[in-house]
């Protein structure tokens, strides 16, 4: 059986790794949960395995990996929260009309112009920036190709 994913309201990912219980199961659930500990991935705050299955309980609100909160109208948008509050300043502030893309930044995995996103609709989802490609301040390994053309 191939892993079977669902998502448990926004902070639980369930795995199913197959139908039934069975030492192979449960050997596979525990590899599986094994490696998602030894990777350290920010937000994950709790790994359950079980056989043959495993829960990850993880912090939506993540920003490159860290939870951040903010204080501002609902309404601001998320590009002037990013530079001006969180001193992220790799999405660019060129046309503020949504037009340029100069602004983009992931949002749980999708591209979105930043200048165009009120605060009030990103609560609880995944916002990833250019700078999360290079966390501790060093190049990532794609920077590092990119740099050397
Ligand atoms: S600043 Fe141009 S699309 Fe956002």
């Amino acid at each position: 059986m191939k892993n079977r994913y669902s998502f448990g309201g926004d902070e639980h990912l369930f795995v199913e790794c197959d139908e039934n219980m069975s030492l192979e199961a449960f050997f596979k659930s525990l590899s599986m949960t094994n490696a998602v500990r030894d990777s350290g991935i920010a937000g994950v705050t709790e790994i359950c395995p079980a056989n043959p299955s495993f829960q990850i309980k993880f912090d939506p609100d993540v920003i490159n990996g860290e939870r951040q909160t903010s204080t501002r109208d609902p309404m601001t948008p998320l590009l002037a929260v990013l530079r001006d509050e969180f001193l992220l300043t790799g999405a660019k502030a060129v046309c503020r009309e949504g037009i340029c893309g100069a602004c983009t930044v992931h949002l749980d995995g999708q591209p979105v112009v930043s200048c165009q996103v009120p605060i009030e609709t990103i609560e609880g989802r995944d916002v990833c920036t250019v700078e999360s490609l290079a966390p501790a301040g060093e190049p990532s390994p794609l920077q590092q190709i990119m740099g050397t053309r």
